[in-house]
Order: C-alpha cells, then structure tokens, then sequence
C-alpha cells in the first residue's frame, strides 16, 4: 500500500454506511436511469461495498442477475445480509481477477472504486474481458478535483491547515485523474469505444455539525481512516477548525458531485 493509500480503510459495513453508503445510495439512483441498460441482463458489479449501488440497481435495471464483488470479507457479509434478493450473489474477489467466464457479462459495472485500483488499465481490461461483445462498460468516481465531496474537500482543507504533510493524502491529489478529459484518455487507451461520460450531483445535509463530525470518527474510508490515526489533542483541534470554517450551529449542506462513464466493448 502505498503513502497515501494509508488509511484507505475498507472493513466495517454500518460505519461504511453511516459515512458513504448513505450518499453513494443517491448516486447510483441517478446513475442507473443515465445507464439506460438493457433489462433482464447479467451484470457484475465490482467493488460492491455495503451494497449501496446493488440495490439501486436492482431497484431499477430489473437485471436478470448481478454479482456484486468486493476484496472486504466484512463489506461482501454486510452487502448480502442487507440486500436479501435471489438474483444478487456476492463473492470476496478483486477487480483485476474478475469470477467471470470471458464475455459472458451484459452489463459490467462499478461504483466510486476505480480510483482505488493502482492499475486502473488493468482493471478496464478485466472489465472488457468479461463482457459480452455487445455489452455495456461502466462506473463513476466521485469528481474529486473538481471539489468532489463537498464534505470530504472541507474536512482535508481544515487538515491541511493544521498539518500540511495530510495534503498528499485528500482524494483530489491522489487521484487527479477523475475529470471528464482524465477519465475520456483512460477509456481511450483501454481501447473502450462510444464512450460517455457526464455529470451527477447530490446534496449532503447533516443536521447539525456534530451530525457532520461524527462519521468521520468511525474509521471507515481514507478521511475516517487518517482523523481515528490523530492523537485525540490533534483531532480535537481538527474539529473545531471545521467547526469555525463551517458553522458550529444550525444544519450543513453540501454538493457532492460525480463523473458517470458508459461505454462499448473494443470491437
Ligand atoms: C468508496 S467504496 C464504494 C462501495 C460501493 N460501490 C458504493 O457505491 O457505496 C470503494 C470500494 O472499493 C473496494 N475496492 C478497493 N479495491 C478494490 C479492488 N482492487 N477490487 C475491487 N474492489 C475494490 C473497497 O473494498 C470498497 O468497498
């Protein structure tokens, strides 16, 4: 793992939840409609996670069936036990090691993860090798350098301010390849044709600050992740710089905002 994949921590479904799933959920809603995918598809869905884009899709692809696979034991337990539907099956497996015959998917997919695979043309390769020669490629990534989300940019703007060795670890430098010119070259040089790629945008409200704080507290997630590595003195101070930056009273509410990919199989 490198420096800045540090606290990429992935284990802990309800704290995952609390402090991503709940957001993600809204994104795959609009995601799917966007997909415009074919019905009763067989669809693979990499990096599952709590299983937040499973059930949209599932909700509104009407897929014949979708495996969903994640590399978190812990998550792929949480995603299965939550979702409860006889088409989803989920499976501990990784992004460059696909459980799938050679084009044999319709519809292959997946939700704010590419970022986290080191070799992403490995990855769209593995997608491109399961797929159906007809089939329909795709996944979205939070729009970090654009401002990505609005929660999470202000929570590493604070931790820049009082340790500036954390700005190698927020997501809009680690991965600066999430735009819409970064991610169009990616899908051009996986040999990916006809592809798509726009905007989604959601709304993030926490009631109060401390309903903003406290997910950031459980250590799901790289921002968790480094704030649980803070001495408590460090942390405290973190928190009411965010608190002065944001307002310790009264709700929050932030954009958080997502580039959608879609693409065909090389011919
Ligand atoms: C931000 S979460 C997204 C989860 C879910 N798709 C959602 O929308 O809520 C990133 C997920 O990518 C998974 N992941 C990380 N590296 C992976 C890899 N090499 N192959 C597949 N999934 C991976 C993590 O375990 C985690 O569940």
């Amino acid at each position: 793992m490198s420096g800045s994949a540090a606290f990429d921590a992935w284990s802990a479904g309800k704290s995952y939840e609390h402090y991503m799933g709940r957001w993600s959920r809204l994104v795959a809603e609009k995601f799917v409609p966007w997909l415009s995918p074919p019905e009763q598809a067989a669809w693979l869905e990499i990096g599952c996670g709590t299983g937040a884009s499973t059930a949209a899709i599932l909700a509104g692809a009407a897929p014949r069936s979708i495996l969903s696979i994640d590399p978190s034991a812990d998550f792929v337990a949480h995603a299965r036990a939550a979702i409860g539907d006889g088409r989803a099956s989920f499976q501990v497996a990784d992004a460059l090691k696909l459980p799938a015959q050679p084009a044999s998917i319709d519809v292959v997919t997946s939700g704010l993860v590419l970022n986290f695979i080191p070799d992403r043309p490995a990855a769209l390769a593995e997608m491109q090798r399961v797929l159906k020669p007809d089939g329909l490629l795709s996944f979205y990534v939070w729009d970090y350098p654009g401002g990505g989300i609005g929660f999470i940019h202000a929570f590493w703007k604070a931790a820049v301010e009082i340790d500036p060795d954390a700005a190698k670890l927020g997501e809009g430098a680690r991965f600066p390849f999430c735009t819409r010119e970064g991610l169009l070259a990616l899908c051009r040089e996986a040999g990916w044709r006809e592809v798509a790629i726009a905007p989604v945008e959601i709304e993030t409200r926490f009631e109060d600050f401390e309903a903003f704080w406290q997910p950031f507290t459980l250590g799901a997630g790289p921002a968790p992740g480094y704030c649980m590595s803070l001495t408590e003195d460090h942390r405290a101070r973190l928190k009411a710089r965010l608190a002065e930056r944001l307002g310790a009273t009264g709700p929050i509410s932030l954009a958080a905002r997502a580039w959608m990919v879609k693409a065909s199989r090389r011919g």
